[in-house]
């Protein structure tokens, strides 16, 4: 058994402080937000991905302990950093990497060890962190302690791939810092993947986002081009799909959200610019693409409510679906915001549902409202934005007027497809 101190609370942090507990570890849940601490305390989950009884269960166990306490992280054996790395005017924001690695650096001995989750540019483990915690501990990264980088590869909302039977890319700073770093996840999943520096292994976790926004952003342009050259898009990509090799199914949608594809991309083609003075030119054009879907969802639905004689303004538009993705309530950077902010501005009367999302982070100036037979059917359209399972989709069928849907769920004659 380790004392293990997870750093951040959120969507990484707190699946991986169940984990630990699981696992036998004695762990200290670390965050600066009072609120989840004290949700936590009381036994109850935020994050979807945590049932409240796995919660209660470490609770339970004594091994399990929440804290905004920095002095609670003391005599740790393994701590993981898992706080955001947002972007600030277009550059990556460290600062909280940087006050986690600070509160770790008081409480750092020697034959610990430091691990980095939060994703960021490659080299920010060996010059951003390790640095931070040596300054202050007086120890060396490598002789004295151990520190190593392991990308999270959590897929809020994936009922298959979860943290365990995901295989976990871990790496150090040198040998003995990877041995450390292999044995601590050895211990919480079904496989590790060791590579050869902590640079390759933050680069392995920015290529695997960039090559997932980057594609579909592939298909989102396709799908403003097929749409004007009056082809169907998602028939092509079933009919591409059928080839075994060769090919990745990707499908277009209103754009992209979450805390990794409008971010994390932008992280690489930061430090290449910085490190090279060069554009990531995939990077740039991909952010281009998925950024205009927003605007394209609108003009689509103007140009369907025009056929039908309606105005935007005025018009009621009921949208189905607010997260960035299916099956989740994470709502950070969805496209749905952006479309929310252009509708209102159009004078649309908006209406949403979502089954996931919370209250708070719905936009005020959007009536929520649940998913029924008179919503739906009181709506001049219904734009499918985020295609939860939990909706009712023969409802939707059997009382919508019009439905415009982004993510090719429903079939029918007043349905047009994104
Ligand atoms: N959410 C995902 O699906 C996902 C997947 C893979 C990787 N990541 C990466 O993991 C990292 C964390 O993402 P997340 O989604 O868990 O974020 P989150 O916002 O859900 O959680 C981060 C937590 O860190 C806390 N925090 C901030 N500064 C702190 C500090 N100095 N000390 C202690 N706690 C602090 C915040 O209060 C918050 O509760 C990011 O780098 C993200 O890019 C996220």
């Amino acid at each position: 058994m380790a004392r293990v101190v997870v750093v951040g609370q959120g969507y990484v942090g707190l699946p991986l402080a169940m984990c630990a507990v699981e696992a036998g570890h004695d762990v200290v849940g670390f965050d600066v937000d009072h609120d989840r601490i004290t949700a936590l305390r009381v036994g109850s989950s935020y994050v979807e991905d945590v049932a409240v009884d796995v919660l209660r269960e470490a609770l339970t166990t004594n091994r399990f302990r929440p804290s905004t306490e920095p002095r609670d992280c003391a005599g740790f054996d393994v701590a993981v950093i898992t706080v955001p790395t947002p972007l600030r005017e277009g550059a990556p924001d460290l600062s909280y990497v940087e006050s986690a690695a600070r509160t770790l650096a008081r409480f750092l001995r020697p034959d610990a060890t430091v691990i980095v989750e939060s994703t960021s540019y490659p080299g920010t483990t060996e010059e951003l962190v390790g640095p931070m915690l040596a300054e202050v501990s007086g120890l060396t990264p490598g002789e004295d302690f151990f520190l190593g980088y392991s990308p999270e590869r959590i897929d809020p909302g994936n009922r298959v791939w979860d943290l365990i039977n995901t295989p976990k890319v871990v790496s150090g700073v040198d040998a003995r810092s990877l041995c450390a770093v292999r044995s601590f996840y050895d211990g919480l999943v079904k496989q590790t993947v060791p590579v050869g520096s902590t640079r390759e292994a933050e680069l392995a976790k920015l290529l695997e986002n960039t090559f997932r926004h980057v594609n579909i952003a592939l298909v989102n342009e396709l799908a403003v081009f097929a749409a004007d050259l009056g082809i169907n898009l998602w028939a092509a990509i079933d009919a591409a799909a059928t080839k075994p090799f060769g090919f990745m199914r990707f499908t277009p949608g209103p754009g992209v959200g979450g805390h990794c594809l409008p971010i994390d991309p932008s992280y690489l083609s930061w430090r290449v610019r910085r490190s090279l003075g060069q554009n990531f030119r995939f990077v740039e054009l991909a952010n281009d693409v998925n950024d205009h879907m927003p605007d394209y969802v609108v003009r689509r639905l103007t140009l369907a409510l025009n056929r039908r004689k309606l105005p935007v303004n005025g018009s009621r538009i009921l949208l189905l679906g607010l997260s960035y993705k299916a099956n989740t309530g994470d709502a950070r950077e969805s496209p749905a915001s952006v479309i929310i902010d252009r509708l209102l501005a159009l004078g649309a009367d908006l209406r949403a549902s979502d089954p996931h999302v919370v209250e708070h982070h719905v936009d005020k100036r959007v009536t929520r409202v649940e998913l029924n037979q008179e919503e739906v059917a009181a709506a001049d359209a219904v734009v499918l934005l985020t295609d939860h399972d939990a909706f009712d989709y023969d409802l939707v069928i059997k009382a919508a007027q019009f439905v415009f849907d982004c993510r090719r769920r429903l079939t029918g004659q007043q349905v047009e497809t994104l």
